[in-house]
């Protein structure tokens, strides 16, 4: 890496800053402001990836006297964790193993009784690939339901319909909120505000965030992109520099994406990545996968985990939109699947 003379300041260019201001939206901005936790009903706020689910969610979901809870499934993927991760929010308690999912479910009733509660659960569909909708259902039902409101995030569902049980769907009452992916005109003064509070004055040519806007409508990888040129960039950013720099960019990106999973999960994209790359073809099977994983996890004197397991991953791998998976069935191999990667 160069040295990092251009950077001023790093942090606008995390995943994690909080921009002051947000960029565009202002439908998004009116609806998330006339939410009322009290009303009874939830939320879904659902949209590509890079559309500011997140951060929206972050900015204006803080109400006077209500306690808020902000779980990311992508971490905590069954009911159990959530659960527990939402009983140590309120209360600032640690709790061993070994509860039933029932006296998770009562202490937290408890609680939830005092105080009014929004809990906000993002990567929903991490949770719903698990037992997350015995949790909504629980959820949409619990004792003193008034002082509990729910948050759903999704990058994948624009509507819970055909991803919870029917009691489930229609007790829950979400009102949905879409983020619209964003146009290039929006990127361009997103990474430009930050670029403005990140960069040194002078150390970035116009043409170059007009390259990276005009090829990503995801935020999220165009921040990545700009942070990934000002560290390897000596002089003024340039387009040219940006260009060349565009695999890495998506690289760091994927990193950041699968930072909360297993270093199987990063085994299995690899395995997929380089089977894409050998065969100069669009598609690959999942035989071939699990075939490259085993070798991979050889090499890096892993112990391999099952066929079974692997298959949970690709679903993971899925709903983070790094492949596409496509199924089929019947046949004389029963179901199979082909497999391809999302280009940037
Ligand atoms: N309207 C906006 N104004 C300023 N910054 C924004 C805006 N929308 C998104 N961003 C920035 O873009 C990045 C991605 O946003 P965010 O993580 O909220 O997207 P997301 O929809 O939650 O993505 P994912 O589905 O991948 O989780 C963040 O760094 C955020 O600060
Ligand atoms: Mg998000």
């Amino acid at each position: 890496m160069a040295s990092n003379n251009l950077l001023r300041d790093p942090d606008p260019l995390k995943p994690s800053y909080l921009p002051e201001t947000l960029v565009d939206r202002e439908n998004t901005v009116s609806q998330l402001s006339e939410f009322d936790p009290s009303s009874g009903r939830n939320l879904l706020l659902h949209g590509p990836r890079g559309t500011g689910k997140t951060t929206f969610a972050h900015h204006f979901l803080q109400f006077d006297d209500t306690t808020t809870c902000y779980i990311s499934c992508d971490q905590f993927t069954t009911q159990y964790q959530v659960l527990k991760q939402v009983y140590q929010i309120l209360t600032h308690e640690e709790i061993g193993t070994g509860h039933h999912t029932s006296d998770l479910q009562r202490k937290i009733e408890e609680r939830t009784g005092q105080r009014p509660v929004v809990l906000i659960l993002d990567e929903v569909d991490f949770l719903l690939l698990n037992d997350g909708g015995s949790l909504l259902y629980y959820l949409s039902r619990i004792e003193n339901r008034e002082n509990l409101s729910l948050i759903l995030i999704s990058s994948n569902h624009s509507s819970l319909k055909e991803q919870v049980e029917e009691r489930t769907y229609s007790s829950l009452q979400t009102n949905r909120i879409p983020f619209e992916p964003y146009d290039g005109e929006t990127v361009y003064q997103l990474l430009k505000n930050r670029a403005e509070k990140a960069l040194r004055p002078q150390s970035l040519h116009r043409e170059a965030l007009g390259y990276i806007a005009s090829t990503t409508q995801n935020a999220s990888q165009a921040l990545h992109w700009l942070r990934v040129a000002a560290e390897n960039t000596e002089q003024r950013i340039t387009e040219e520099d940006v260009a060349s720099l565009k695999d890495q960019a998506y690289r760091e990106y994927v990193d950041h994406l699968l930072q909360p999973f297993t270093e199987h999960h990063r085994l299995v994209y690899q395995a997929i990545e380089e089977l894409d790359e050998e065969n100069k073809v669009d598609t690959v099977n999942t035989g071939a996968v699990y075939q490259r994983y085993q070798d991979l996890c050889q090499a890096y004197e892993e112990e391999s985990l099952s066929n079974r397991r692997i298959s949970d991953y690709l679903k993971q791998l899925e709903l983070l939109n790094l492949i596409n998976v496509k199924y089929y069935y019947g046949g004389q191999n029963g179901k199979t699947r082909e497999i391809n990667l999302i280009p940037f």
